[in-house]
């Protein structure tokens, strides 16, 4: 009996304790065939064997169960070790990609006129002579195309260089009135510090019936809609000249760098110029066959706002997809 104890002693795993349990307790084991023997043991000595038998029974199913406590609280030490997680260790660190400023910008300056019910159009980014220039006023050889030198394709073909042609797409598939935006990428050869051969612009178009459009509303909505982009500026209007326009302004805002000191930025003038506008020319209706009608139109940069909103100095950062740049815009 003795190296029975011992043996559930020095068990070193549940399943080898199984084992003699089995051994020990099952019905072909140890003490099974104690008993068998002892039937065959004289008359006499059976009650002291039956009762020694039973005792080392009671004594080693004891062994056995301290044992068993024993072995599955060191197997849950075991298993819970392997599975800790060590709260200390540094996670890697997962990168949320963000809006490129200029797509920020551009989805800012939707959302204002937007508000004010302007619907969005876009247009083709490839355009016909007719749509581009023609019938913007700007016919051949004016000298105004100069300005806007492009990229040429077969049969009159060329890269848009404004999205002014989406005005004249609109009016030419929908009736007055109208009220629309377009945003989008216009090309010109062009390349310095504050100009690329690609950018964006938003275009602007507002007609209505003869005489309910004037500069007075132009004003309002520019002046309120570059409050809303630059916060507390002073906006003024410039007359200038664009053929698709008469009359023209430019329209500036005070330098956000200076505050209208004067500084680099703004040549020391105390002024940031930041869109075109003007009322329609009575010769882009006569091209779209619009009678009766009058109406303003507007167009800008979308880079150049984002570049002031951000006080980037070299536009064609922008494009170089550096991410150490693109990520202080988050
Ligand atoms: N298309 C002009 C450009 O690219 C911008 C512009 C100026 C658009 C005045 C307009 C406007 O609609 O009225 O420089």
């Amino acid at each position: 009996m003795k190296e029975w104890y011992n043996a559930i002693k020095e068990a070193q795993s549940l399943s080898k304790l199984e084992e003699i349990r089995i051994a020990v307790f099952g019905k072909k084991g140890v003490l099974a065939a104690e008993f068998a023997k002892m039937k065959s043991a004289p008359k006499e000595q059976k009650s002291q064997i039956a009762k020694e038998l039973n005792e080392h029974k009671s004594a080693l199913m004891n062994e056995f169960t301290a044992r068993k406590i024993t072995l599955q609280t060191l197997e849950l030490q075991e298993a819970m070790k392997a599975e800790a997680i060590d709260v200390s260790l540094y996670s890697t660190k997962s990168e949320a990609g963000a809006l490129h400023p200029v797509m920020e910008t551009m989805d800012r300056i939707v959302e204002y006129f937007s508000s004010m019910n302007f619907a969005v159009k876009t247009g083709n980014m490839v355009e016909d002579d007719f749509n581009n220039f023609e019938a913007l006023n700007l016919p051949k050889y004016h000298p105004a195309r100069d300005m806007q030198d492009t990229f040429y394709f077969k049969d009159e073909m060329l890269l848009r260089t404004h999205t002014s042609p989406v005005q004249i797409r609109t009016m030419m598939s929908t009736k007055p009135p109208i009220r629309m935006i377009a945003p989008g990428a216009v090309f010109r050869r062009d390349y310095d510090l504050t100009h690329t051969p690609m950018f964006h612009q938003i275009e602007g178009l507002l007609v209505d019936k003869e005489g309910e459009v004037s500069f007075a509303n132009l004003k309002y909505i520019l002046e309120d809609f570059l409050k809303y982009m630059f916060g507390d500026v002073d906006v003024r209007f410039r007359p200038s000249f664009f053929p698709f326009t008469e009359p023209s302004a430019e329209v500036d805002i005070s330098c956000v760098f200076c505050k209208g000191e004067g500084c680099r930025v703004c040549s020391h003038t105390g002024w940031l110029e930041v869109l075109g506008c003007g009322i329609v020319d009575p010769n882009v209706f006569k091209a779209v066959d619009y009678k009766d009608v009058s109406g303003y139109a507007f167009g800008l940069g979308v880079e150049r706002f984002a570049m002031l909103i951000h006080q980037i100095g070299d536009l064609r950062s922008l494009f170089e997809g550096d991410i150490k740049l693109l990520e202080q815009f988050r």
